[in-house]
């Protein structure tokens, strides 16, 4: 794995509903990372996918009378009609189903019972099927249900296999110690370490009987292996493990997995374990983000709060995913949860876009036809690193630190800041005034901000940058161009540059469209 490349991976979603705000929200997140990565000039590989094995697909399966695969087909193009719709540019979408997965895993299984780390045992246990995990007493309510899924456990009696877990308490102990940041944020660490306390084997396989859709046992085909045994090796399958070693060698270990705080125990604790155990290298960072919240509530759907990507766009006839993916980047300080409320969409979206940065573009653009007929003036700013070189350097520490609504804040600093300086020194009395080099002075820093505030909010606004871009009279997409961050301060709108003013990049959110009660 050599320095210019990032491997970027997401939790692999049940697709027992379509997707909702929630996972999408982990997704966008990865995609702007992946996207500032390669204007980093890395090369990346942004993994995906779905995990489809295992009691609570089977469940859906069955309720609906469909087979669990039939079931999963289905629901697995809903997961990839969002992630589409929503611009994410994942390398592989991984499916626990594929052929190559199979493979990996029971290879995995192989080389840890190899270890001696795989032992047979009766076992009785509480299993929350939502959770998809053994629970003690301790973690249920006063009804005795689990907190998270507001259901009782199963109760099971089996003869199980067991993972020698508690073998590997004082290696990953080591391992954080020697790598500060392996789990980000660092609060997220200190219940890691925590938890390793008191660190038990874990059971990881189920007896036919009680859950048939899965993996087998390698040598024994009365047992299952636990569904999280499985969706935890998709992160190796997907960069080519035992079967694309040039891939292998080139993206693994993972920079970064992704995920959220719910599930940050099987990410920091069980899959280092299975990895050690199977002596694999461990991926470089856990990052736990937030949850998003839906009018401060839970989504779920007994509270009838599921909103999706689709929602959103037909409520507000959006004209592409950006407004989401800004909202969703910027909802929260990311690692902390966010709340969704459909007025707070509404009114950051004009603000910040359709306002500040919308409106700046298209006054800056009508200023450049009137005074200078069309084309970006001459400046002494027209020159590398003339402007914003501190902004840039800013930014890009915002995003390398997953701190993209401080990103987001920041370059919204410069777009007030150009607003601020038409305000201030006033265009139209300079023209009356005939002060042509102030006024080009002028337009030319408003226009060559425009031009990085392209570049810096693409991993998060790709549309709306690209139109950005193609009015400032570029001809090749932004996108296509692929600009290394560095343009940001290397290069320069050049004067003699003919714009192309095409009018808002986007249209104010209505809000007569927001808002249950004003639909109908
Ligand atoms: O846990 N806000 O799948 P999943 C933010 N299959 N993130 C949310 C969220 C919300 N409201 N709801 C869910 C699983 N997520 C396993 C993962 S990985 C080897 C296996 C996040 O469909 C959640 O934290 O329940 C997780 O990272 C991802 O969506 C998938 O959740
Ligand atoms: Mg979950």
């Amino acid at each position: 794995m050599s320095a210019n490349t990032y491997s970027i991976t997401t939790a692999i979603d049940y697709v027992n509903a379509a997707p909702h705000l929630g996972h999408a929200y982990e997704k966008i997140a990865t995609d702007v990372m992946a996207r500032f990565q390669r204007l980093l000039g890395k090369e990346v590989f942004f993994l995906t996918g779905s995990d489809e094995h295992g009691t609570k697909v089977e469940k859906t399966a069955r309720a609906r009378g469909v087979t669990p695969k039939q079931h999963t087909d289905e629901l697995v193009e809903e997961f990839k009609k969002a992630w589409d719709y929503l611009n994410l540019t994942y390398d592989r979408f991984i499916r626990t189903t594929d052929a190559d997965h199979y493979a990996v895993v029971e290879y995995l299984w192989r080389k840890m019972a190899a270890k001696g780390d795989i032992y047979k045992k009766r076992y009785q246990g509480l299993y929350c099927a939502g959770c998809e995990k053994f629970v003690t007493e301790r973690d249920l309510n006063e009804a005795g249900e689990c907190p998270n899924h507001q259901r009782k456990p199963e109760v099971v009696e089996e003869e199980n296999y067991f993972f020698r877990l508690s073998n590997y308490k004082q290696a990953i102990q080591d391992h954080m110690k020697s790598n500060p940041g392996f789990v980000l944020p660092e609060f997220r660490a200190t219940e890691i370490l925590q938890m390793l306390e008191n660190l038990e084997d874990i059971s990881v396989s189920r007896h036919k009987d009680s859950v048939s859709w899965g993996i087998s046992v390698p040598d024994d085909a009365d047992q299952v292996i636990y569904v999280w045994i499985d969706a935890l090796s998709n992160y190796i399958t997907g960069v080519g493990f035992l079967h694309d070693a040039p891939l292998f060698a080139k993206f693994w270990p993972a920079d970064v997995h992704m995920i959220g705080k719910d599930i940050l125990r099987f990410h920091a604790i069980y899959w280092p374990a299975m990895l050690l155990s199977a002596e694999l290298p461990l991926p470089r960072q856990i990052f736990a983000h937030g949850f998003i919240n839906i009018n401060d509530a839970k989504i779920s759907k007994s509270v009838g709060n599921v909103v999706s990507p689709f929602t959103l766009q037909e409520r507000f006839d959006l004209p592409n995913p950006d407004p989401i993916r800004y909202y969703l980047m910027t909802v929260a300080s990311f690692g902390q949860d966010g709340s969704f409320t459909e007025e707070e969409f509404k009114l950051k979206i004009n603000a910040d876009l359709a306002n500040n940065l919308g409106n700046l573009l298209n006054r800056t653009l009508n200023m450049t036809n009137k005074y200078f007929e069309g084309r970006v003036p001459q400046s002494q700013f027209a020159k590398p690193g003339a402007l914003h070189t501190q902004g840039a350097t800013e930014v890009r520490e915002a995003y390398e630190q997953f701190e993209f609504q401080k990103a987001a804040e920041l370059i919204l600093q410069l777009v007030d800041w150009a607003n601020k300086e038409i305000n201030d020194k006033e265009p139209w009395t300079l023209f009356k005034n005939d002060q042509i080099q102030d006024l080009g002075d002028l337009m030319y820093t408003v226009l060559e901000t425009l031009r990085q505030v392209a570049i810096m909010l693409s991993p998060i606004t790709p549309v709306l940058s690209d139109e950005i871009w193609s009015q400032l009279g570029y001809q090749a997409p932004l996108s296509e161009l692929i600009p290394r961050w560095a343009d940001i301060t290397e290069a320069h709108i050049q004067p003699g540059q003919p714009i192309q003013l095409k009018g808002p990049i986007l249209p104010r959110l209505d809000s007569e469209l927001a808002g249950a009660n004003k639909k109908k």
